[in-house]
């Protein structure tokens, strides 16, 4: 989707978008475009303006946990079996961990830095109960972490794998439709369906982002 995350990360997204980019380009862009797509989920929402760019900044980061899985998991070209997805789970609370550990320094502003936290450890949760790590549903999941699930699902689905081609927006919008309420805040789903179609992110649009 993006090929350039420009001047819109502090710098120590910075180096943990680059330690991504070395183990997996996959993952590396897959955080980019998730930040992007939350931010702007995010002003749809009509969030406080000082609140989108944190946001986007766990958008970024959400997925920095994959770094610790195992290459024959991280990068197999095949679909997972039911152990090894057990093993991709850990990514959310591994990625907690290294974003708690750099947030002091890096976001002095006390609530967005908890926020993120909360958020890279929560965006698997989903609203009915049934996501991981702590099986947190509707509003006991943070929000930005309800936000970050509705943009990680486009993202993924919208984007093409080793194993299987790119969905088409259409479809990806009908898959997240059905899901909505079970899967995703139904609330947040409903703004996020009014605001990708004329959105440039939308899959298949001309990007405008550097
Ligand atoms: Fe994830």
């Amino acid at each position: 989707m993006f090929t350039s995350m420009g001047d819109s990360m502090n710098y120590i997204d910075r180096a943990i978008h680059v330690a991504t980019q070395e183990r997996d380009e996959y993952t590396a862009q897959h955080d980019l475009n998730v930040g992007y797509l939350a931010e702007a989920l995010g002003h749809a929402m009509q969030l406080p303006e000082n609140e989108l760019v944190p946001l986007r900044e766990a958008g970024f980061v959400h997925d920095v946990g994959k770094i610790g899985i195992p290459d024959d998991i991280l990068l197999k070209p095949h679909r997972l079996d039911a152990g090894e997805w057990e093993i991709i789970k850990t990514h959310s609370l591994r990625g907690e961990r290294i974003v708690a550990a750099q947030s002091s320094v890096c976001w002095g502003r006390a609530r967005p830095a908890g926020d993120i936290v909360k958020a890279v450890r929560h965006h698997h949760e989903h609203y009915d109960g049934s996501g991981y790590p702590d099986g947190l549903r509707g509003d006991e999941i943070p929000l930005w972490a309800r936000i970050l699930l509705i943009a990680d699902c486009y993202d993924a689905l919208t984007e093409p794998r080793a194993y299987r081609l790119a969905t088409s927006h259409e479809d990806t919008m009908a898959i997240m439709k059905v899901e909505a309420g079970a899967f995703s805040d139904p609330r947040l789903f409903e703004i996020f369906a009014r605001m990708i179609e004329t959105s440039p992110l939308k899959a298949g649009a001309t990007k405008t982002y550097q």
